[in-house]
């Protein structure tokens, strides 16, 4: 089976080449053609349209998995052309050129589709209603998929949260880092406590994405219900950021990375004005994905703690 992986560089696309399946041939794409880790990945612009069907149509994959995207929540609010192009432009892309070649999508998507508002977790077939242009964009590329290959079963949409990992850019390795430097000059941390979700670890959404398409070519064992066309998943249980701020310094202290955390303090999303806004509460409820796809989540805390193992 052949897929193609775009955002091979990216903390998800890392994760995903680390535990490729067997019988997968991989064609992983990168916008410049090249990783951190120096990997040979093919150079493939998300944002060219042209580029993406060419791309299918030239490699004729199984699956493409988008992994990649505009993920610069803050920044996108002054880039929304090129967010929307890379966003929904591309999925829209593969999924017109996939309906054409017969292949399947899955697009990973964001709890960021969702307003926040109803305070309860989140369920698949819920309304959108993003509050900033990274989850307009987003929704526009679900909508496209939806559409274009939604009538056929092709087209699956995987939304998880609060993404990160041993390798990338996220608030994890960005707590570490500042867990380092404050926790030695004892300046206090100051994180935001009003905004509740659930982190994802890359190695456990990694798993999940490649579970859906072993699922859906019958490469695994089965499981009891059937797929539906939109997923939930993310690690079990719920946190505002300055929870998990809070969990990396005793966690890196306890896994001897540092020698002593930085004092915590909570604040709100008023203390921390962002140029976009966020939802307030995101959980996305996982109760369907996870039985349909035979997997047992894993506690936030304790996928962080091997996401922290894994960084040094
Ligand atoms: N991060 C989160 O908290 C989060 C939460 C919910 C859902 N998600 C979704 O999860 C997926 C994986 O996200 P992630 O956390 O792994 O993000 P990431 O680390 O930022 O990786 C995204 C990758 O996409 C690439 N990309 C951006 N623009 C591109 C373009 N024009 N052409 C080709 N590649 C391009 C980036 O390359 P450059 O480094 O060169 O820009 C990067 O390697 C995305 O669909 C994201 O929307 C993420």
């Amino acid at each position: 089976m052949k897929v193609l992986l775009t955002g091979a560089a990216g903390q998800l696309g890392h994760a995903l080449r680390q535990q490729v399946p067997t019988g997968v041939e991989l064609i992983a794409t990168s916008r410049s053609g090249s990783g951190a880790d120096g990997d040979g990945l093919i150079a493939l612009d998300l944002a060219d349209a042209e580029a993406c069907r060419a791309a299918v149509n030239q490699h004729r994959p199984d699956w493409v998995l988008n992994g990649g995207a505009y993920t610069a929540v803050d920044k996108a609010e002054s880039e929304p052309e090129l967010a929307h192009a890379v966003n929904a432009g591309a999925p829209r892309a593969f999924a017109e050129a996939l309906r054409e070649t017969g292949g399947s999508l899955l697009q990973v998507s964001t709890d960021f589709v969702f307003n926040g508002a109803q305070g309860s977790p989140y369920r698949p077939e819920q309304p959108r209603d993003p509050l900033g242009v990274y989850g307009a964009s987003k929704a526009a590329g679900e909508d496209a998929v939806e559409q274009l290959l939604g009538s056929n079963g092709r087209g699956v949409i995987l939304r998880t949260s609060w993404v990160m990992g041993p390798v990338g850019r996220n608030f994890a390795l960005t707590m570490l880092r500042l867990h380092r430097e404050r926790g030695a000059s004892g300046q206090p941390l100051a994180v935001v406590a009003d905004q509740v979700g659930c982190p994802t670890c890359t190695h456990t959404l990694a798993q999940a994405c490649w579970r859906v398409i072993e699922r859906s070519a019958g490469l695994s064992a089965d499981s009891s219900s059937a797929l539906g066309p939109i997923l939930h998943w993310s690690d079990a249980g719920a946190a505002s950021w300055y929870d998990v701020a809070v969990a990396v310094g005793e966690l890196a202290v306890d896994l001897g990375l540092l020698e002593c955390a930085a004092v915590v303090n909570p604040i709100t999303t008023v203390d921390y004005p962002t140029p976009a806004q966020r939802p307030s509460y995101s959980l996305l409820d996982c109760t369907d994905t996870r039985r349909a796809l035979a997997l047992e989540p894993t506690h936030w805390r304790t996928a962080l703690r091997q996401l922290l193992a894994a960084s040094v």
